[in-house]
């Protein structure tokens, strides 16, 4: 596997040159074991660690209104460490994030970073750059130098300008070099190749890149900056697998400290030495991966649920699970340090999750007839002339759930606005059938939480509901989640997850007989994610859906399209059998040699 590292090469850039590296996941877990087991007790014992702090918080309480989101936290982030910050969506990951990085204050405590240390963020929403071109994105990581290359440009460009504006350009123009300004443009675009962007895009928009692209444009940013610490929120999110495990082994051969928060358990194993917990209203650090920490809260919940189990008994259950945790332990001295912690174990101190699951259901208002759906001939083009997709010619029949499967997400975006109707085809035509009502979860759902419209949550949903009367409203967001005071706050400070909540709700009133869902996990929280996978299974009417998420898409699709720019590829299978099929590998390699023809 192939792992990207970092040298520093002037004070505010790094390069990225390439090595080999063994199997991150599997060693990981099993090395890390007898570590993952000792730190999670010291976590409880609080056995001081003697690694130097980068960054810690004292005391750091916020509450919205009466919802307090934490209080009371006092956590040591150290060097070279990744932490994984989890918890349920609205749980205030991304806010404590913000505290963190300064964007937004506590109520009390403090943020305390190590003098001279800097911080980079990537934040959980990647189409904040849309209209800036690629290599100005990366240039924005240093923002003081960025904004003095805008304010000089602007001098230079106006005509009119005054001989103290010349003057106040000459002394940017100094500053500026002084910062190393001049090599900025080349630094950035060696940073954006060497994480694999390719410098035909680099003058291109943000919004004509695919999510892979523009995530790996962002960490390029966040990396321009030269960061002690890297702040990552959700950064998986619209990334296919082959770019996750890039990310992965990026993370793992990141020297400095990362704090990332996701809800990717498969990308938090693999990355993540830490893992931070926010529920109850505390903020806890438990050394160890996801599995690690997931493991060890399902066992204390088990033994706390029975109450008339004794102490004698519940010690026996932990040291067998450590045993089995550190079947591979090879550090005796870790061993006793452990057996030493174990004697002081109180395990009253471990509350079970307060996680939730939210009531997800589409009920069809209608049974649709036979004809569904007749694409005929479809093809569309980017700005630059590109091919998205082209001749999509299918029908869909009653029962089908679709798939929609290719390496191009920008296509499969693009395919989803022309059959919702957002966007217009060059060619072709989409003929739905007389019965169906069809409704959309785009992947993009920014303009339908924008502050122009920034209503109250209760007043937010009755725009879609037929029914208008509070109780049903507040009974229905009620089952997504949304209990109490929570349904008066401005749906402009949604968390990212609970605005899919809340556009899963917008469908979900409308009682569609035919879906179109574009990554529809994205954002959602596990329990979120399950009941979602119900939903879409139980579901008796058609739908067209796209998600990277591979048992939702398994358990979900009875077929699946593939999307190349040379036309598709039409399995009526299940995705297991489309991913193994022998056919569909030849059916790829002809559409690939015609496009090179
Ligand atoms: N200005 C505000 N006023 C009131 N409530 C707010 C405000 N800003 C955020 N919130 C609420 O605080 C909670 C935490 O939000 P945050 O974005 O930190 O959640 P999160 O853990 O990142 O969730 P997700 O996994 O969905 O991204 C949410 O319930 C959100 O609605
Ligand atoms: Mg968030």
């Amino acid at each position: 596997m192939l792992k990207p590292q970092l040298i520093p090469k002037t004070p505010f850039f790094h390069k990225i040159s390439i090595q080999k590296t063994a199997n991150l996941s599997k060693t990981h877990l099993i090395f890390h074991a007898p570590l993952l087991i000792f730190s999670y007790l010291c976590s409880h014992f609080q056995i001081i660690q003697n690694n130097s702090t980068m960054l810690s918080t004292n005391d750091v309480g916020l509450q919205y209104g009466k919802r307090v989101l934490f209080d009371e936290v006092n956590l040591k982030f150290t060097k070279g460490n990744c932490y994984g910050v989890i918890g349920a969506n609205g749980a205030g990951k991304s806010t404590f994030l913000k505290i963190l990085s300064g964007e937004i204050d506590p109520n009390n405590g403090s943020v305390d970073m190590e003098p001279g240390n800097r911080m980079a963020v990537l934040s959980q929403n990647h189409f904040a750059f849309e209209e800036d071109a690629v290599l100005n994105t990366v240039m924005m990581g240093h923002k003081k130098m960025y904004d003095i290359m805008i304010e000089k440009d602007a001098i230079y460009m106006n005509p009119d300008a005054t001989e103290k504006e010349g003057m106040r350009a000459a002394d940017l123009e100094n500053e500026y070099g002084e910062m190393g300004g001049w090599e900025a443009e080349s630094d950035a675009a060696t940073l954006l190749s060497n994480l694999g962007v390719s410098e035909d895009l680099h003058q291109k928009l943000m919004k004509e890149l695919t999510g892979g692209q523009k995530v790996k444009v962002l960490i390029a940013q966040a990396l321009f900056g030269d960061p002690d610490i890297l702040l990552l929120d959700e950064p998986t999110n619209d990334l296919d697998a082959t770019t996750i495990t890039w990310l992965s082994d990026f993370l793992a051969g990141f020297k400095n400290t990362v704090i990332v928060v996701s809800h990717d358990r498969y990308f938090l194993d693999m990355v993540c030495t830490h893992t931070v917990d926010i529920d109850f209203n505390r903020i806890k650090i438990y050394t160890g991966n996801y599995t690690f920490w997931y493991e060890s809260s399902q066992l204390m919940a088990s033994q706390m649920a029975n109450k008339n189990k004794k102490t004698e008994v519940k010690r026996k259950e932990m040291m067998e699970f450590i045993q089995r945790f550190s079947a591979n332990a090879s550090k005796s001295k870790q061993a006793t340090s452990r057996k030493k912690a174990l004697d002081k174990l109180n395990l009253e101190d471990i509350k079970p999750s307060t996680r939730k699951y939210p009531f997800i259901h589409f009920q069809a208002d209608r049974e649709p007839g036979d004809q569904i759906l007749k694409v005929t001939n479809l093809s569309k083009r980017k700005e630059d002339g590109e091919i998205l997709f082209s001749n999509v010619d299918f029908t869909m029949n009653r029962g089908e759930k679709i798939s929609l499967v290719g390496k191009d997400s920008a296509a499969i975006n693009a395919f989803f606005d022309v059959l919702s109707g957002e966007k217009e085809a060059d060619s072709g035509t989409i003929e739905f059938g007389q019965t169906i009502t069809h409704d959309y979860l785009p992947n993009e759902n920014t303009a339908f939480f924008a502050n122009k419209n920034d209503l109250e949550l209760i007043d937010w949903l009755r725009q879609f509901s037929d029914e208008k009367d509070e109780q049903f409203i507040r009974g229905f967001l009620g089952r997504m989640l949304f209990s109490g005071e929570e349904v008066y706050k401005k749906s402009s400070v949604l968390s990212g997850g609970e605005k899919v909540r809340c556009m899963l709700s917008k469908i979900m009133l409308k009682h569609p007989n035919f879906l179109l869902l574009d990554e529809p996990t994205n954002h959602l929280d596990l329990e979120s994610i399950t009941a979602l996978n119900n939903a879409m299974t139980e579901f008796k009417g058609n739908m067209i859906f796209t998600s990277h998420d591979f048992k939702l898409t398994d358990s979900v699709a009875n077929r699946v399209i593939e999307i190349t720019p040379n036309g598709i590829i039409d399995s009526l299978m299940s995705y297991t059998d489309y991913v193994k099929s022998d056919n569909v590998k030849e059916q790829r390699a002809k559409l690939l040699l015609s496009v090179n023809a």
